[in-house]
């Protein structure tokens, strides 16, 4: 078993050796959207290594490739359903924000401020940044997103 740790939650869990970081993400019910499934092509699991990076399986050249389009990728980012645990005292930092996958997701806060960042699932682009209000005609804007997110599970 090895320890992993959360930020900024201050959460700790304990994980078989070799288990990905987004089943430990999932196991601490945080939401994650896996707009692909878990395959390494969305940013919707992406996160941020602080401290044990060199207890990680390495990225993976797929990983390499589609952290290559995501907004706010780091040194530190790591796609969580590609990174498998392999020592103790990794620390992972949730990156700020809420993917959505759909605009219909957003519908019950239209007329709203948004409390935080809204996320593209694919490339992690700020479609509504945080403190704006959600109108309908941004969430019109943003029906393209169904076609995207449905191309890309086809795609993999
Ligand atoms: S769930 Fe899509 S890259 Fe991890």
């Amino acid at each position: 078993m090895k320890t992993l740790h959360f930020e900024p939650i201050h959460e700790t869990l304990q994980v078989p050796t070799r288990t990905d970081l987004l089943q430990a993400l999932l196991a601490k019910d945080l939401k994650v959207l896996m707009a692909c499934g878990g395959k390494g092509v969305c940013a919707t699991c992406h996160v941020h290594i602080k401290q044990g990076a060199d207890r990680l399986t390495p990225r993976t050249p797929r990983e390499e490739r589609t952290l290559g389009y995501i907004t706010g990728c780091a040194p530190d980012s790591r796609l969580a359903c590609q990174a498998r645990v392999l020592g103790e005292g990794v620390v992972v930092e949730l990156p700020e924000g809420m993917y959505i996958e759909r605009a219909e997701d957003l519908m019950s806060l239209l007329g709203q401020r948004a409390q935080a960042n809204i996320l593209h699932p694919i490339n992690g682009a700020v479609l509504i940044a945080k403190g704006k209000i959600i109108t309908r005609t941004r969430l019109e804007e943003l029906k393209a997103l169904n076609v995207e997110v449905q191309q890309l599970r086809e795609a993999t």
